[in-house]
């Protein structure tokens, strides 16, 4: 059987992306412009210039994919683009460009759903890995604790009641002024940190043993920062950060281990960009070890946000005969 070749475009945030995979699992190549420059002078994403550098450079991007890969439009058996979540304006940049392909080229069209898109980022990085597993993913904007049954059947055990996992990071980052994005900063300050030196509370949620809550952490977090402030304390950056991270780490890995017990499955993998962090990551898998569970999590280029996922994703969906049409639209909440 010949292989199904699909070109995966993302701009649901601030990076614009563009890819080209082979039967889901092989990347031929993976462009990513980020954007990340321009908003950490703002201190965060701002969504009307996000959109404006998707327009500038979407079509670099995807010309830039195939050429590394090698392929040209006729090559291409389906155009994969995320529609949804995220902020409308640069999604929509994705969304109108892969339909202006579709159209002009007549390759099959097909909106992805950015959260599978990073779950699929697992394929990617872990040839071996067949679903049921659980998967816990950990986004800027999404904490979802889920089994996935199959390649397109997600159930989800658990998620956060409030801040997503991310959004924390990049929080608490901007309040010790490590600034924008929040999650590598904090992840490498808390490298030099003793993660005992400040107790945080691990939240819980009452009668729903797979939720998280972040939002009395980061209440925590801002509180030991603004007493040490009005104590004229000088605060210890690196512990602040490294006891922050520990309490993070510690709901996430319990809970997806709970889960995983409590529903017999084996395999657990991570997903999004929290997936990057070097603790979560060494946690998840020391705790996976000693359950006897096969740990999975994607290289970090693939954790954060990449059109290879997107492909990954839409690759399965193509298989199963979806085919979205001119009536594609962004639709910045869209649920996993
Ligand atoms: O998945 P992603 O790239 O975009 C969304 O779909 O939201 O995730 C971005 C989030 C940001 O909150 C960022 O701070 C966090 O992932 N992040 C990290 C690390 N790298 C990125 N958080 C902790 N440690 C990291 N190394
Ligand atoms: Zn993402």
């Amino acid at each position: 059987m010949s292989k199904v070749t699909i070109l995966g475009i993302e701009s649901s945030c601030d990076e614009t992306a563009a890819a080209v995979l082979e039967d889901g699992r092989t990347v031929l190549s993976n462009v990513i412009s980020s954007q990340i420059d321009i908003h950490t002078i703002y201190g965060g994403v701002v969504p009307e210039i996000a959109s404006r550098l998707h327009c500038e450079n979407i079509n670099g991007c995807v010309k830039k994919a195939l050429e590394d890969a090698g392929k040209d439009y006729s090559d291409i058996d389906a155009i994969a683009v995320t529609k949804g979540p995220g902020l409308v304006g640069a999604l929509l940049i994705g969304v109108s460009h892969a339909k202006g392909l579709s159209l002009a080229k007549n390759i099959p069209l097909i909106g992805v759903n950015h959260i599978r898109g990073h779950v699929a980022a697992n394929y990617i990085s872990h040839p071996e890995l067949k679903p049921p597993f659980v998967c816990l993913i950990v986004s800027g904007g999404h904490t979802h604790l889920t089994i996935v049954k199959d390649y397109r059947d997600f159930m989800i055990v658990g998620r956060s009641v409030d801040d997503a996992a991310g959004e924390c990071y990049d929080k608490v980052a901007r309040a010790v002024g490590l600034g924008y994005p929040g999650g590598p900063k904090v992840d490498k300050a808390a490298k030099e940190g003793n993660p005992e030196a400040i107790v945080f509370p691990r939240g819980e949620v009452k009668d729903r043993p797979y939720d998280f809550t972040f939002s009395g952490l980061k209440s925590a977090v801002l509180n030991y920062i603004n007493k040490a402030n009005m104590m004229n304390e000088e605060i210890c950056v690196p512990d602040l950060c490294a006891s922050f991270q520990q309490a993070v780490v510690d709901s996430l890995v319990s809970r997806t281990m709970n889960c995983a017990r409590a529903y017999g499955v084996k395999q657990v993998a991570l997903a999004g960009g929290v997936s990057a962090n070097s603790t979560l990551r060494a946690a998840f898998k020391a705790a996976c070890d000693s359950e006897g569970f096969e740990c999975f999590y994607p290289e970090p280029i693939y954790c954060t946000d990449n059109a290879a996922m997107i492909a990954a994703a839409g690759y399965h969906d193509y298989l199963a005969g979806v085919r979205d049409d001119m009536t594609l639209n962004a639709d910045p909440s869209l649920k996993l």
